[in-house]
């Protein structure tokens, strides 16, 4: 699924009006039912907002540009049904109905796979945890999985065990030696089925020396082609940029992930991102698609959490996964492991839900 026109519209002018009104603080004390929109505020910013206005620029999105818009004060137990604490029956976290997705069907042959990139400039909102669960949950499900550490921080390649100091040959190698296969560097991993390109803080040089390579945006896309038949999901774990390993990583895949922590600031930096994609999209990929929006990092119990998850689905809409990761202490505990939460702690609520979201993706 892409973005087809007629949403792009809707999409750029949900991210000018989320740019344009920040979140609410959350408060250190007081009533946080306060700092929330009513219905009736948020109708009227809909409606003052140009269809298919521009995106903000790099500039307005730090907001320093953008016009100043003050929310109505909520009327005293006006919250809206969407935020309501304890969904109702057969309504998820992002307030829409959730659907049954179905428990994917045993595969007999492999390949060829779609590769997604986990994507995001904005640093520590879940790329990696989600791409070590989500790769992780899918091998669970059958599917041959490759994991591509496309960050020289390591993180990948550390959540999963390794020792990023001791690796001989990694994805810095793969881009920069021509005779350098796919096979040399992959790793398997404890979980069947779960492969591992690593990475350590060698890459850094990459996005320096890619530069003077011809098809420098290519170098991913070309090193992997020969192994997509393999697998059936490739996932890369980009760093927090939009740098030239970035760019290799939306040439290569089909598809994009944008986890997005539910927190304060959460959609600030994202319209960068989308003009990115549509940029990589027209000049690089023509299949490029935006796959879907991965809130993460949730709290339900806090008002806060629960407006900033309904502003990310009035921006994106049907682009928002129904599944949402819960912010929990198990996610840092795994890292320390080394390993999936689906092996760690496989009947916790992470595990469902990265179980769940596999299911999601698949059935996209
Ligand atoms: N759902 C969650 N609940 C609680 N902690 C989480 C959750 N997801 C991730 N974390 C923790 O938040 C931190 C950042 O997560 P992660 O490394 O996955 O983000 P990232 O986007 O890959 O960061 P970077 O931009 O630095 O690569 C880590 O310590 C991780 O364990
Ligand atoms: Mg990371």
């Amino acid at each position: 699924m892409g973005v087809v026109p007629a949403d792009e519209a809707v999409i750029q002018s949900a991210l000018v009006r989320a740019a344009a009104t920040p979140v609410a603080r959350p408060r250190s004390g007081g009533s946080e039912a306060a700092s929330l929109p009513s219905s009736a505020s948020s109708a009227s910013v809909r409606s003052s907002t140009t269809p298919g206005a521009r995106v903000p620029t790099a500039t307005t999105d730090d907001g320093q540009n953008s016009p100043t818009r003050t929310r109505a004060p909520l009327e005293p137990g006006a919250i809206p049904a969407s935020l309501a604490i304890g969904e109702a029956e057969g309504v998820g976290p992002t307030g829409r109905p959730r659907p049954e997705f179905p428990t994917p069907a045993p595969l007999d042959r492999h390949g060829p796979a779609r590769i997604l990139a986990m994507c995001n400039q904005k640093g520590g909102v879940g790329k990696t945890t989600s791409t070590i669960n989500l790769g992780a949950a899918l091998a669970e499900a059958g599917r041959r999985v490759l994991l591509v550490d496309l960050d020289p921080q390591g993180a990948l390649s550390v959540g999963l065990g390794v020792n990023p100091l001791q690796l001989d040959r990694t994805v810095y190698n793969l881009l920069m030696e021509s005779d350098i296969r796919v096979e040399d560097v992959m790793l398997k991993t404890d979980v069947a089925g779960l492969d591992l390109l690593p990475s350590n803080i060698d890459l850094s040089a990459a996005e320096v020396q890619l530069v003077n390579e011809v098809a420098r945006e290519q170098s991913l896309a070309r090193v992997l082609a020969p192994v997509l038949d393999d697998y059936d999901v490739v996932l890369i774990d980009c760093q927090p940029s939009l740098g030239l390993l970035t760019v290799n990583a939306l040439t290569a895949a089909h598809g994009v992930i944008i986890p997005l922590e539910c927190e304060f600031f959460a959609l600030r930096g994202v319209a960068l991102l989308i003009q990115t994609i549509e940029k990589i999209r027209e000049r690089l990929n023509p299949q490029l698609e935006l796959e879907g929006i991965l809130a993460t990092m949730y709290d339900s119990r806090t008002l806060h959490g629960r407006e900033v998850l309904a502003r990310v689905v009035e921006a994106f809409g049907d682009k928002v996964f129904h599944t949402v990761i819960n912010r929990t202490i198990r996610f840092p505990e795994t890292t320390v492991a080394g390993e999936p939460i689906t092996t760690y702690a496989s009947s916790s609520a992470g595990a469902t839900a990265y179980r769940e979201l596999a299911k999601e993706v698949l059935a996209r």
